[in-house]
């Protein structure tokens, strides 16, 4: 990738709130790296707590870093902040919309407040309102907008100045599958129109479905980065999951499998086990015949390709960091 393409830099990057040496707080960022190309969408995946907001803040220039080089859209974040707003965008994990107000009068307030005179404002709006399928809520305010409807305006209003890069802190949290669903659609179309966006999730999914690559944040730190396929590939490759017949047999079972005892996840209500393994079709016949010999009824085995959960388990170790959002 040549430095031309690179629209987000972030070269170790530290923030402790409460001041560098803030006595007892564990650092938010801890030597953050990062890199995005343009045109792309990078995920940033990881639990509560993990930086993320952290760091979408200090790249959107509302928050100073203690160290680090930090450059968006080729200007610096702190010595050159205002070159670096006027060329950004930004969904905020608790956006700011007026409540009594429609989504165009909404838009069009965002776009005064931006400087674009009435006339631009309002075709602005208007183009938004096509292009996130909002034309047909008329003058409803935004308070009996749907969580799906609401997150579709939000990114409107952030794309009001036509921005170069955009950051989507969890778009799509506190969605139900179908408002998720419209939100992953317009991200998709943003990029077709060239712009490259940053976003932040907790969801697995949302980052495989989105991402062209994806970074693992966790502590303030990156543990992991790639295309969410060279993170599968980096996590040991593919897996063999056995569905039995029977689940008292799942014990017996679990030590016929080509894997070490602690590699082998046991999911009792599905009556199913899996592990990692390194030559596939070794790995099936060996299965099979180890389950036959053994008098052990299998109603399915399948080869698979792990999925992003169990990268992240894998990369994060066992804990119970990863926490349901709220
Ligand atoms: N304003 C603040 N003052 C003090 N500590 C903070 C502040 N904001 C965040 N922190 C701490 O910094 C760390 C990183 O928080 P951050 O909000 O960046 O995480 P996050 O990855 O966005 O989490 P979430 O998924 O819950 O939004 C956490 O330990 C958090 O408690
Ligand atoms: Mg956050």
């Amino acid at each position: 990738m040549s430095v031309a393409d690179t629209v987000i830099t972030v070269e170790q990057a530290r923030k402790t709130y409460g001041g560098k040496g803030a006595r007892g707080a564990a650092p938010a960022l801890d030597g953050l790296d990062l890199t995005v190309a343009r045109g792309t969408v990078h995920g940033v995946l990881g639990p509560n707590g993990a930086g993320k907001t952290t760091l979408v803040r200090i790249l959107a220039t509302l928050l100073r870093p203690d160290a680090g080089r930090i450059e968006v859209a080729g200007h610096d974040v702190v010595r050159e902040a205002y070159a670096v707003r006027l060329r950004i965008g930004l969904l905020g994990q608790h956006a700011a919309l007026d409540e009594e107000l429609g989504g165009r009068q909404n838009l069009e307030l965002f776009g005064r407040l931006h400087h674009l005179g009435a006339r631009r404002a309002r075709a602005r709006a208007g183009e938004l309102l096509e292009r996130f399928d909002l034309t047909r809520t008329g003058r409803k305010a935004v308070s009996q907008y749907s969580g799906g409807m609401r997150r579709r305006l939000d990114l409107a209003a952030s794309l009001i100045t036509e921005p170069e890069v955009l950051f989507l802190d969890e778009p799509t949290t506190g969605l139900d599958p179908r408002g998720r669903a419209e939100v992953w659609q317009s991200v998709r179309s943003l990029v077709g129109g060239g712009t490259t966006v940053l976003l932040t999730t907790q969801y697995l999914e949302e980052a495989d479905q989105l991402a062209d690559r994806i970074s693992v944040v966790d502590a303030g730190r990156v543990i992991a980065d790639g295309t969410a396929d060279e993170l599968k590939a980096a996590v040991g490759g593919d897996r063999i999951d056995v569905v039995l017949r029977d689940a008292g047999q799942l014990g017996a079972a679990s030590a016929l499998l080509p894997a070490a005892p602690g590699a082998v996840t046991v999911d009792a209500d599905r009556r199913l086990l899996s592990a990692p393994v390194t030559d596939r079709m070794a790995a099936l016949t060996g299965v099979v015949r180890a389950l036959a010999e053994a008098g052990i009824e299998a109603e399915d085995i399948a080869l698979r390709r792990p999925t992003l959960d169990e990268v992240f388990l894998h990369l994060t170790g066992p804990g119970d960091r990863v926490e349901e959002p709220a």
